[in-house]
């Protein structure tokens, strides 16, 4: 993941004539698993090295050409809209000092906008969330990115997760192998080879299963493309585990369903992925981006080397 202050000029993927050019990203929830810190601060502006892990998200968007982001945001996210907005008092002040580099990285996240916003009063699951940006999205075939899972921009995944809704019409997963132990923190998609593509059929789709009734150990991650049929899919969805309206359910019904926008398919994902959702994924996301710096990555593998032995 490279650093933000040369990153003016965007170098967007040729995504081979995808027809998408919407990005949805959730970032709604109460961020439990990091309370206290996520009492009055979104967890998505938890700060991966210098940046919000929020950034690198829309950043990746950005670059994969999706040209209108629209973040799903609720109560105390405040926080988010500011960090993407202009901050007057604060560049005037770097500007004074001369500090060229800390006034470029505070310009940056506002350069990457106009972002859009709407608000799900509610934070009922990540479907519901979907669901909350309908209108703005249309009818049009869409991506959703989690706010909170990070894919390393040396690993191409959502340019041919475009292509590949391109070329079938249907919506697109993101998975991932996991050891079997770790599926019932993922949905899992039951899934046949297609042949001569590279990516895969998705048969069935369940969320969170246990050890034993998980079909597969591919987990479904943080990335989507999705057929606007996923709307309708979600609006008589009801709520399924821990009593929120799931995407996943949503998936499943489109995975076994006939007809315009049906169709579920996956793309196998090998790359570097940081999920910062979770105290242990985000602390690895943090370690592991800083050690790549150029200005103190030398002396903090050092250091960690002496810290473990
Ligand atoms: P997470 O499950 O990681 O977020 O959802 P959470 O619900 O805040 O997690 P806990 O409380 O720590 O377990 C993935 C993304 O979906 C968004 C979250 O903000 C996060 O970026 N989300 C989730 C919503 O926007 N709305 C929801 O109702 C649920």
């Amino acid at each position: 993941m490279s650093h933000f202050i040369c990153k003016f000029i965007w170098v967007v993927h040729d995504s081979m004539g995808s027809t998408v050019r919407k990005a949805v990203i959730p970032v709604a929830g109460l961020g439990t698993r990091f309370l206290p810190a996520t009492k009055a601060m979104p967890k998505e502006m938890l700060p991966v090295v210098d940046a919000p892990a929020i950034q690198y998200v829309v950043e990746e968007a950005i670059k994969a050409g999706l040209s209108d982001v629209l973040l799903i945001t609720g109560r105390s996210k405040r926080a988010l809209e500011d960090h993407f907005d202009r901050a007057p008092d604060l560049e005037h002040a770097l500007e004074k000092k001369g500090d060229r580099a800390l006034l470029d990285a505070v310009q940056y996240s506002s350069a990457l906008g106009p972002l859009h916003y709407v608000r799900q009063g509610e934070p009922k699951g990540l479907g519901h969330a979907v669901l909350c940006g309908r209108q703005h999205v249309g009818d049009e075939p869409f991506a959703v990115l989690l706010g909170v899972d990070l894919i390393d921009d040396r690993d191409e995944l959502l340019a041919t997760m475009m292509e590949v809704q391109t070329r079938t019409g249907g919506s697109v997963v993101a998975l991932i192998e996991v050891d079997p132990f770790q599926i019932s923190a993922y949905g899992c998609a039951e899934i046949s080879a297609i042949e001569g593509e590279d990516y895969v059929q998705v048969n069935s789709l369940v969320e969170k299963p246990s050890i034993e009734d998980a079909p597969s150990n591919l987990a479904v991650i943080g990335r989507y493309v999705l057929h606007p049929a996923v709307f309708d899919a979600l609006e008589s969805t009801a709520p399924g585990r821990s009593g929120e309206i799931q995407l996943t359910d949503a998936l499943q019904r489109l995975a076994t369903a006939e007809g315009k926008g049906s169709g579920v398919f996956g793309v196998i994902f090998r790359g570097r992925r940081y999920d910062t959702g979770d105290k242990l994924g985000y602390l690895k996301a943090v370690i592991t981006l800083a050690s790549e710096r150029a200005e103190f990555g030398d002396d903090l593998k050092a250091w960690m080397k002496k810290f473990v032995s």
